[in-house]
């Protein structure tokens, strides 16, 4: 039986990092009322030569340094945007480029804020089927080009960012609990919410980029519920309990969103990896970035079972049980 675990995790931030204040000076907002609604107070934003594309090579090298692995090892990159650095081709495969991979498999996941663990989802399966044997997963957004900055409910709530891991298959003994790589996930989407969380743009329709638009009360409802549904869910399909679990690393939309959930599955907050105050919500790249953060700072340790867990626009939801 063939498992994929995760060797290496990186991360990168555009330079410039706005405080709350600093968009008060041009959006009519306040830092009081950002950090007690969203938690957020920083995020990154991206400069003319800062891109998607960028930023996930960036969050690549430094995945691909951790695990000890070169470019030329990877054979499958999947790259998980709604904000691509073009309509086509897709950004995985400038990634490729950038790199200087001259022939892997290379594709782009749409599933806005839970694209990452779509992504995982998706890898994982390649890799347990025997098809791929190291891959690089990432989760990269540049959202403050889509975002609309006279719109107070969108704009001081997202910023931009890029996380990759590196997921290798190994021979398991098919024991699920203790064994560590990609131990169970499971994936949602309902369209019908089309109209609470999306782009008033595309290419097929308008012919324009668009705009974020959202419906947050509504948005914040769903996701507590979702989330934690979710949760449980993978935990189930792994055999293990929320008593099992050494870390969350949620999506980082909202910091009242992330205590609620936790609460909800009867997780304590001290167990629950929050970066929204430092990234805001950077989309796909949230769950990756503050992983790496998370890795690299010591929080989580090798051998810990951790739950990952994302809802986006779509709606779409996802949970992933791992080992470290
Ligand atoms: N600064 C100051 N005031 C603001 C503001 C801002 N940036 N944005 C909204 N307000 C105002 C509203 O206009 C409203 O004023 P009113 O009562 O006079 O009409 C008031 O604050 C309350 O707005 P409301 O939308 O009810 O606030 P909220 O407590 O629901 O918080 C969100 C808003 C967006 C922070 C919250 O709903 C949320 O986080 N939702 C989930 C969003 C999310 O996670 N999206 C991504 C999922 S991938």
């Amino acid at each position: 039986m063939i498992r994929s675990i995760i060797t290496g995790t990186g991360s990168a931030l555009p330079v410039r990092r706005v405080s709350n204040a600093e968009l008060a000076e041009t959006v009519d907002t306040t830092d009081e009322w950002i950090v007690e609604r969203t938690g957020i107070r920083f995020r990154h934003i991206a400069g003319p030569d800062e891109t998607t594309a960028t930023l996930a090579a960036d969050a690549c090298r430094a995945a691909l340094s951790a695990a000890g692995r070169s470019a030329q090892d990877i054979d499958l990159i999947v790259l998980a945007t709604a904000t691509p650095d073009q309509t086509f081709p897709a950004s995985a495969t400038k990634v490729q480029a950038m790199l200087g991979i001259d022939d892997c498999v290379a594709f782009d996941v749409a599933a806005v804020c839970s694209g990452f663990l779509y992504a995982v989802q998706v890898v994982d399966s390649m890799i347990r089927a025997g098809v791929h044997k190291c891959a690089l997963v990432i989760g990269a957004e540049t959202f403050s080009r889509i975002l609309d900055w006279e719109d107070r409910t969108t704009c001081v709530l997202f910023g931009d960012g890029a996380g990759a891991i590196v997921l290798e298959a190994e021979e398991s003994t098919g024991r699920v609990g203790g064994e560590r790589g990609i131990l169970a996930t499971k994936l949602h989407a309902d369209g019908r919410h089309n109209e609470l969380l999306y782009v008033d743009g595309g290419p097929s329709t308008t012919g324009t980029v668009g705009k974020v638009r959202m419906k947050g009360r509504e948005v914040f409802r769903h996701a507590v519920v979702n989330l934690a549904t979710v949760m449980g869910e993978s935990l189930a399909a792994a055999g293990l309990s929320a008593d099992d679990v050494d870390w969350v690393v949620p999506h980082q939309a909202n910091a009242r969103i992330l205590d609620a959930t936790a609460r909800k599955l009867g997780l304590a907050s001290e167990k629950v990896v929050v970066t929204v105050d430092q990234h805001a919500n950077t989309s796909a790249a949230s769950v990756p970035l503050a992983l790496d953060t998370a890795v690299r700072d010591g929080r989580i340790k090798p051998g810990q079972l951790i739950v990952l867990e994302a809802m986006g626009g779509g709606f779409t939801w996802g949970a992933a049980v791992v080992r470290l």
